[in-house]
């Protein structure tokens, strides 16, 4: 945690700090355990930082992007657009049109009225556009942080109706099929729960490239790998989970049908969630009717998930080490971030070395859905910088400084307020 805590001092705090030996190391682990039938798309959306995603591109096989903005940072990281694929719900004409000229690898069809504009936009571009159609599941295993499917949905095409639909969409000009895209359930740590939901998409891909005829050539699997976050939950047992999954895909790719299906694995928060950090500095200390309160540099407008506001029901803790004190002796406290709301709480009742002004304070499992996931605009403090570790080298990957004040330049907390540890 040393190297977290120096990043973080070296361009000021609120920072969010990305470990790479560990998002390597990650990917080792998919490779040893996955790599026999899965190539791996990164979710642009869990973290889009330009420089990381240049640092992921030889590490993954395709980038999953969800808008046009994304489909430039894949770009501008590095990326051939043949190997970024364009899901999303919403995707305006133009961010079609775009995404095709740019030679755009798969464009994953959300809708039939989405795949009629795409073959409007490819046949007016002249061109023929690869497409995956995005199936919705009926039935979603329960475990799940978040379902997409077994409900109404604007995500991808529902399978009770999807036979028709895929008609249409192979009569469409401009559009090749080449296959299918299932992202139904987030965030999962039960390894049942996600080897009964891949049974899932294999019975509905098999299906599916029956009534379309094709032999596809890409099955894309939303893995819904799940990371722990809070005290008490454990980290997914991957060697079980491939136990599990491995079989069924090696029996679906010995059927002459599958016999030239690249299988994708799409995750985001997996990979890069436990390998990032935001740390943040205590600015103010009070107590408060026999509470100790230490407030924060970084509250929701940083990060919006910590705080329990991204698909939570009931907040819980993250896990927050004190990264200036960590021998101190324990003490509880309320964290809360610098907004003027009491909604802006980092954690409650939280056991931490002694806690002081000017002490750096690191939230863990931060890597995904953090700085972007979070309205950074909210009371107009200080965007956080963004740092890339590499071994012992270290790139600010900072991309925006908003808010940060032209006057007093960079807020460092700790310098202003002084350590009292
Ligand atoms: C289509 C799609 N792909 C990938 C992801 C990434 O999910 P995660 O970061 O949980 O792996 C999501 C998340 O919502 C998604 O909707």
């Amino acid at each position: 945690m040393n190297r977290i805590r120096r990043a973080a001092e070296s361009v000021g705090t609120p920072a969010y700090v990305y470990d790479l030996d560990i998002i390597r190391e990650r990917f080792g682990t998919l490779t040893r355990l996955f790599g026999r039938n899965f190539g791996v798309s990164f979710a642009a959306k869990s973290n889009p930082n330009i420089e990381l995603l240049r640092a992921l591109n030889p590490l993954v096989t395709t980038l999953d992007v969800s808008s046009f903005g994304e489909v430039e940072r894949g770009l501008k990281a590095g990326f051939d657009p043949r190997n970024l694929t364009f899901s999303g719900p919403a995707k305006r004409v133009s961010e079609i049109r775009g995404a095709i000229a740019c030679g755009l690898g798969e464009l994953v069809l959300e809708s039939v009225p989405e795949a009629r504009l795409a073959s409007a936009v490819a046949q007016e571009l002249g061109v023929t556009q690869n497409v995956l159609i995005r199936l919705n599941p009926v039935r979603v295993p329960r475990h799940f942080g978040v379902n997409m499917a077994g409900k109404p949905s604007q995500f991808g095409i529902d399978e009770e109706v999807c036979g028709e639909a895929i008609d249409i969409i192979r009569a469409l000009p401009g559009l090749e099929l080449i296959g299918f895209h299932i992202y139904s359930g987030t965030n999962s740590l039960n390894v049942d729960a996600i080897a009964e939901n891949f049974n899932i998409f294999i019975d509905l891909f098999k299906r599916a490239s029956d009534r379309a005829d094709i032999h596809p050539k890409k099955l894309i699997f939303g893995s819904g790998f799940g990371i722990p976050y809070m005290d008490g939950e454990s980290p997914l047992d991957m060697n079980a989970l491939a136990e599990r999954i491995m079989p069924a895909v090696d029996s679906l790719r010995s059927e002459p049908r599958f016999a030239d299906a690249n299988c994708i694995l799409e995750m985001g928060r997996w990979i890069v969630g436990p390998a990032g950090w935001l740390v943040t500095s205590v600015v103010a200390a009070k107590e408060s009717r026999g509470v100790q309160i230490r407030a924060c540099d970084a509250g929701f407008n940083n990060h919006l998930a910590a705080c329990g506001m991204m698909g939570t029901v009931i907040r819980r803790n993250w896990h927050i080490q004190n990264l200036s004190n960590p021998l101190g002796a324990k003490q509880k406290y309320l964290l809360v971030g610098p907004l003027c709301t009491t909604i802006d709480i980092l954690a409650t009742n939280i056991e931490l070395p002694e806690v002081h002004v000017g002490n750096l304070l690191a939230v863990g499992g931060s890597g995904a859905y953090g700085i972007t996931a979070s309205p950074t605009r909210f009371i107009s403090h200080p965007e956080p910088a963004e740092v890339l570790l590499d071994g012992d080298s270290q790139v600010d990957a900072t991309e925006s400084r908003l808010n940060h004040w032209e006057t007093l330049g960079r807020h460092r907390a700790a310098a202003e307020n002084g350590s009292q540890t």
